[in-house]
């Protein structure tokens, strides 16, 4: 059966796909077709006015028109998409004849490197690294060090106070000492060294800072002596300075052991001749030490009639200010990655 006016949109749908050019055409074109006020639509919408007989046939011949339009529509997206793709992969085509761009490798942190060495050392030699609490008690931090309330050795170590005169953040490692050996409740020897955060109330500069890391060791065990110690210490400090590098004690005081000794190394800059960074006295001192107080043994358990021992702070900001020549204290805490262009220095040490 031939209609006029379906013949009519035939026509006029086989012009319009010739001449549709892009997506938002072939849109148009489905609401010219296929919107409520399509052409198609209309037609559909007519066939009650057709004789009964011819209904049908009419139906028919829309549906074929319609389904024109669908293969049409279906055929010409799919052009349309593949086109827009490819455009578009044309654009951000990756042009592998550029040279890379240079992103900069970093590097671990310094302070990080020098504990992990001073680890290793000990740890070689049978001490276990440990850890202790940052907020720490004033029991643990000052007093079973024998250093009871009021001691005017206080003064030097104020600090930040969390609740009361109590709780505070440690001012030393040292606190550690007296954990572990309650730990081992007067019975295990020990053989502990404990890397960790410290904080006074200092006014930050070049040399000094609120925030720093000390790295602490304990040894307990029977019959051990001052030259245990030096011994220990000549040890590690050859293995992190150098073969040739000396070890030498100079008398000093702390609370907690007794004798007290300063730990100083043969500058490993100068060999001894002086030079800017021993100040020109040929030595560098690097950390306190001494042999236990049998106070100190007794309040955290251990007899010192039976047990004795040696313990040492380093100062780690400092040993890493000499071992790879920084002049200020201040930059292991910003945030200057030049500074880990110090690494390349390191050979020349
Ligand atoms: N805690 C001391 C300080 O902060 C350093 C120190 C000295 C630690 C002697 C020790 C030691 O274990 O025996 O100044």
């Amino acid at each position: 059966m031939k209609n006029d006016k379906i013949e009519k949109v035939k026509e006029l749908l086989e012009k319009d796909i010739k001449n549709v050019k892009d997506i938002k055409e072939l849109n148009e074109l489905k609401v010219k077709y296929l919107g409520k006020k399509g052409l198609i639509t209309e037609l559909n919408s007519e066939i009650k006015n057709i004789v009964a007989e011819e209904k049908k046939a009419f139906g028919m011949a829309v549906n074929e028109v319609r389904d024109m339009f669908n293969k049409f529509y279906e055929e010409k997206k799919g052009e349309f998409e593949d086109a827009l793709l490819n455009e578009k992969l044309q654009a951000e085509a990756i042009d592998i004849s550029l040279p890379a761009t240079n992103i900069p490798i970093g590097a671990p942190n310094i302070l990080e490197k020098l504990i992990e060495e001073v680890e290793e050392v000990y740890m070689s030699m049978g001490y276990d690294v440990v850890d202790g609490p940052e907020i720490e008690e004033d029991k643990y931090n000052f007093e079973m060090l024998n250093i009871p309330k009021g001691h005017p050795a206080r003064d030097a170590q104020d600090t930040f106070y969390i609740e009361g005169e109590e709780i505070l953040l440690r001012s030393q490692t040292s606190p550690v000492q007296v954990r572990t050996m309650l730990e081992g409740k007067g019975e295990t020897p020990i053989r502990m060294i404990c890397p960790g955060k410290t904080y006074r109330r200092d006014d930050d500069d070049a040399t000094h800072s609120h925030q720093f890391m000390q790295i602490e060791g304990l040894l307990v065990d029977k019959d051990i002596s001052l030259s245990d110690l030096k011994g220990t210490i000549d040890v590690v400090v050859k293995r992190l300075f150098g073969e040739d590098v000396e070890t030498r004690f100079r008398p000093s005081y702390y609370q907690f052991t007794e004798p007290s000794v300063e730990v100083d190394i043969s500058c490993f800059n100068c060999k001894g001749k002086g030079c800017n960074i021993c100040k020109k006295t040929g030595w560098i001192t690097i950390a306190g030490a001494g042999v236990v107080h049998p106070n100190v043994l007794r309040m955290s358990g251990y007899d010192p009639k039976v047990w004795s021992g040696f313990a040492f702070g380093f100062g780690a900001e400092r040993m890493a200010m000499l071992k790879y020549d920084i002049g200020d204290l201040r930059v292991f805490y910003n945030t200057d990655l030049r500074e880990s262009s110090i690494f390349d220095r390191e050979e020349d040490l």
